[in-house]
């Protein structure tokens, strides 16, 4: 998608982090975009925030049916809303408590499969663009943690790394209707989620880059955002975005 200007763009987590970054970005070169999240921002530029849990279906629905009246379909999805989750398989209490694992697969895998196929079904009744008979993209958040999972991540890595393997899967069922599927694995980036990182792993983490040596912001994550979603050729890939790092055995 080349030409930004007039589409619409859904954007969950639109109201924090790299997801408000991304919303920013998008309204800046002419896209309208709704920025889904459970705590909706107040509106700015080109950015209607929409209350949504995006682990709620009726929730999704009823906000894509918000930002449809306002904006129209979306061509552009962002998924972005997520929730961190630290516990062992094997705590001092004993065996993981499964409604707290579920929890996070709920929000971070569940939310973002629902908002995809949902926002994809309502893109694929619209008509093709350009020569490509493209239709729209769809960008997912995964982690590196999906690559090198540490200690006490397994819920949050079971959800990153199913969006992650999801990715191809997704493009090659949503290719003859011309819709792309992408996914970026971030290191860590300043954002409020990272804010619950303590600083020794913080310290580890970005001295473990190749360089820089540093938190990603949020707008270099938009930035890739925009780039992926530009360019027509990347499909089912999903691109690390961590200077290098590879999260140790720990
Ligand atoms: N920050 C990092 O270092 C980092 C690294 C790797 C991956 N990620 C992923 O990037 C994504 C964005 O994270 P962030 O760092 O910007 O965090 P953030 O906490 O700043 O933003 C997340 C947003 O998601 C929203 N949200 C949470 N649960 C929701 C729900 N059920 N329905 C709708 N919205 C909900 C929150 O209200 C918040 O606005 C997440 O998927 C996260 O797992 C972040």
């Amino acid at each position: 998608m080349r030409d930004f200007a007039g589409h619409a763009a859904l954007v969950t987590g639109g109201a924090s982090g790299l997801g408000l970054a991304t919303a920013q970005a998008l309204a800046q070169v002419g896209v309208r975009v709704a920025a889904l999240d459970l705590q909706p921002g107040s509106p700015s530029p080109g950015i209607l925030p929409v209350a949504c849990n995006v682990a709620d279906e009726a929730s999704v629905i009823a906000a894509l049916d918000t930002a449809e009246t306002a904006h129209g379909v979306a061509r552009i999805v962002v998924n972005c809303a997520g929730i961190p989750g630290s516990m062992r398989l094997v705590g001092r209490d004993g065996p993981v408590d499964m409604t707290r694992f579920a929890q996070v697969i709920d929000v971070n895998l569940l939310g973002t499969v629902s908002v995809m196929s949902k926002a994809a079904a309502r893109m694929m009744a619209l008509a093709p663009l350009d020569p490509d008979e493209a239709r729209g993209v769809i960008v997912n958040t995964a982690s590196i943690t999906a690559y090198e999972g540490q200690i006490g991540q397994g819920a949050y890595v079971a959800a990153k790394g199913a969006i992650a393997a999801m990715t191809i899967q997704a493009a090659r069922e949503f290719a003859a209707k011309g819709v792309r599927v992408l996914a970026i694995a971030p290191g860590l980036f300043h954002t409020p989620m990272a804010a619950d990182v303590p600083p020794e792993m913080v310290e580890a983490i970005t001295n473990d880059a190749i360089f820089p040596r540093r938190f990603g912001a949020p707008e270099d994550f938009a930035d890739l955002c925009l780039s992926m979603i530009r360019n027509p050729m990347l499909n089912g890939e999903v691109i690390r975005l961590d200077a290098g790092v590879r999260l140790r055995a720990r």
